[in-house]
């Protein structure tokens, strides 16, 4: 499961864990957060007592932030720390941080060294190509990293500038598995099960990592398809760690998205699904699925696998042989 920012929670894990998710990740951490304003973290680092691997992605290009910051994260317990080099969204990359570092690979080589130097735990990366047809500078970013420590290298298929849109550069990807010495975990456009498969063959990658396809989408990572009461229970699960999180006003707020997620693609009525965008209590939540069965087609017990390509972005579903790469 990949690191989404404003997703990837404790709940939210818990609800990709229900359907067989084990490689999960915390969304990315600001390293200026983590140094300057600790508490707003606290929640993003909780890790649950049944969580037996989860990974920390920190994301940052100031040196001394960096530094900073991976001495706050040794005081906590995570399996890995990943540096986050994929970043797009601009108030990040006019940083030079995430994908922008990405692209300039000695910058970010220095930084990742300031990881092995401090971190306590195994170290990892995830990138983007940073061409779309010249394998050569995405490479020599892998190999450098390699170089420095990194266990595990993921590789999301598109080029900074295409953001999440667009096509998949297999091709750039299947280069850094050929000509990295540690194992890659292919990233992007898997939005079903069988997308997975798709990425290990075209790319020859060992792990997959899913992001956008597994949001509201936890079944993708078995490959099961719900029934419409399973899925309303799974989101009444979610939902509800959401409220012992954050309480019921802030947890409906955040959740509503979500919501929209899970009903989206699954053939509940458009009307219904603009209901999610009203939840405001436990009650709401109740309400609205009761309803859910109702107002689906096929009633309670009709499995609704989703139809459409999810909007949004979430997920690493391991090769079952490659479970010890990490
Ligand atoms: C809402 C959203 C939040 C994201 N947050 C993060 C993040 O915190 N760290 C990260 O490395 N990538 C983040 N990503 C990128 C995804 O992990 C993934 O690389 C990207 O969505 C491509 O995969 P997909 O096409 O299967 O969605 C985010 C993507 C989205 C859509």
């Amino acid at each position: 499961m990949a690191p989404l920012s404003g997703y990837t929670d404790l709940a939210y894990r818990h609800s990709m864990r229900r359907h067989g998710c084990r490689y999960a990740f915390t969304e990315m951490v600001d390293a200026a957060a983590l140094v300057y304003a600790r508490e707003r973290t606290r929640l993003m680092l909780t890790r649950g007592e049944d969580e037996d691997f989860l990974g920390v992605q920190l994301l940052g290009g100031a040196p001394e932030l960096l530094k900073g910051a991976i001495d706050v994260l040794n005081e906590y317990d995570f399996s890995l720390l990943d540096f986050n080099l994929g970043c797009p969204v601009p108030k990040v990359t006019k940083k030079c941080a995430g994908a922008e570092l990405g692209r300039h690979a000695d910058r970010a080589l220095e930084c990742f060294a300031l990881f092995r130097e401090r971190s306590r735990f195994p170290l990892t990366a995830k990138i983007r190509i940073l061409s779309e047809t010249d394998p050569e500078p995405t490479v020599l970013l892998a190999q450098g990293l390699a170089e420095l420590g990194a266990r595990v290298i993921t590789v999301h298929g598109r080029v900074k500038n295409a953001v999440y849109s667009g096509p998949v550069f297999y091709d750039m990807i299947s280069e850094v598995v050929k000509r990295v010495p540690v194992p890659v975990a292919g990233n992007g456009g898997m939005m079903t099960h069988a997308d997975a498969a798709e990425m290990l063959r075209r790319t020859g990658c060992h792990a997959v990592m899913f992001a956008r396809g597994a949001m509201g989408n936890p079944w993708i990572f078995d490959g099961s398809v719900p029934s419409v009461a399973e899925v309303c229970e799974e989101i009444r699960l979610h939902l509800r760690e959401m409220i012992s999180m954050y309480g019921e006003s802030d947890a409906m707020h955040l959740a509503r998205k979500m919501v929209h997620d899970y009903l989206r693609g699954r053939g509940f009525p458009g009307e219904f699904r603009g209901t999610a965008s009203r939840l405001s209590t436990e009650r709401d939540l109740e309400t609205l699925l009761a309803d859910a069965v109702k107002v689906h087609p096929g009633g309670a017990d009709a499995r609704c696998p989703r139809r459409a390509a999810p909007a949004g972005g979430g997920g690493v579903s391991d090769r079952s042989d490659r479970s010890d790469i990490f």
